[in-house]
């Protein structure tokens, strides 16, 4: 189509956006009666999430058309256009060209550096003990907002947060419980403790190596100093990140009431063998009560306490508990 004046380019984009519109809707009906079981992640949110690879498809004839059509309206000059909205309009697309080059430039450099750093820091995380992770962020609590921020950056782009889903279930879990019985949470590796600030009448320790606010308590989780026997339920989402974790269920095995709850969230891919991971942490002390997989990328776990090992000599004959570290992909 040959655009020659400011009408036409008006047309022409409109026609192109109207036919993209029926396609996307025509998707969006035929995946509606497709009706899937399991909450389904699309390819796009995942890479988006950073937890899966892109791989560089051509355009769609939709899109180039779109993109060709735009670039020509960027340098299109109004012959029928009369010469004061010419002016003014190339004005404005010079003044955005100002504004935009550089800075788009500078922001895509030092984002892509942040997300460097991130990924480094979050591999040293999963590869090192407890102790190690925080004697580092200690040394460098600059090293640990820059985690941190990453961290948050991913999360912004996933369709499920983990933690949304364990708040919904300790809303029933509350909404459940006698009325007169205080509820207390543990929330080990609570990053900026939105936990306890979605539940301000609860108690809820909030655990993280360094505190990024006044609701964190900052230390290792292997070693939280609560009593024995205190609390009603510990929470580690996405959170059981150093080698020896081991050491955080023993914690919780510790920290726990005979019968209270241990909510674990993690991502699937960790997991060489759920089952498996499952059957070593009943070890523990703990009865499985639930194993969640219904949220595609995620598990869901909940377990029962229902020995205190750190009385009996089963410690001694305990499993190794192995995870795979969770690698943020490159964007
Ligand atoms: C992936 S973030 C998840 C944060 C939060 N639970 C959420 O779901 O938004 C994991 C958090 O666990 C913390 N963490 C990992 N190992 C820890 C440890 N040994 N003691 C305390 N916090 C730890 C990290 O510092 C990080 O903030």
């Amino acid at each position: 189509m040959k655009v020659t004046n400011k009408k036409n380019v008006v047309k022409a984009i409109s026609a192109i956006s109207q036919n993209h519109n029926i396609k996307r809707n025509k998707i969006k009906r035929l995946a509606e009666k497709k009706g899937k079981k399991r909450k389904k992640i699309s390819k796009k949110a995942l890479i988006e999430a950073g937890l899966k690879n892109e791989t560089k498809k051509p355009k769609t004839k939709i899109e180039s058309t779109i993109n060709n059509n735009l670039t020509k309206l960027t340098s299109i000059s109004f012959q029928g256009a009369s010469g004061n909205s010419s002016t003014v309009l190339h004005k404005q697309q010079k003044q955005v060209e100002r504004d935009k080059k550089p800075v788009s430039f500078i922001k895509r450099m030092k984002d892509k550096l942040k997300g460097a750093r991130f990924r480094y820091l979050n591999e040293q995380f999963y590869s090192s003990t407890s102790q190690d992770a925080l004697q580092f962020f200690l040394k460098d609590p600059e090293a640990f907002k820059a985690y941190h921020s990453g961290y948050m950056q991913q999360v912004i782009q996933w369709p499920v947060k983990p933690l949304d889903v364990i708040i919904k279930q300790i809303t029933t879990i509350l909404k459940n419980s006698k009325k007169n019985v205080a509820t207390i949470i543990a929330d080990f590796g609570c990053g900026d403790a939105k936990l306890a600030q979605a539940f301000p009448e609860i108690k809820i320790h909030s655990f993280d190596l360094i505190a990024v606010n006044q609701y964190v308590t900052a230390g290792d989780m292997a070693h939280t100093g609560l009593a024995n026997g205190s609390v009603d339920i510990v929470v580690f989402c996405l959170s059981l990140m150093g080698t020896n974790l081991q050491s955080f269920i023993k914690e919780a095995n510790r920290v726990l009431k005979i019968g209270g709850l241990m909510k674990i969230a993690e991502v699937e891919s960790r997991f060489d063998n759920i089952s498996i991971f499952v059957t070593n942490l009943t070890k523990y002390g703990f009865e499985n009560t639930k194993v969640d997989q219904a949220i595609e990328m995620f598990v869901f776990m909940d377990f029962k306490k229902t020995q205190d090992i750190s009385k009996t000599a089963i410690k001694k004959k305990l499993p190794i508990l192995e995870l795979k570290p969770c690698i943020y992909k490159k964007r």
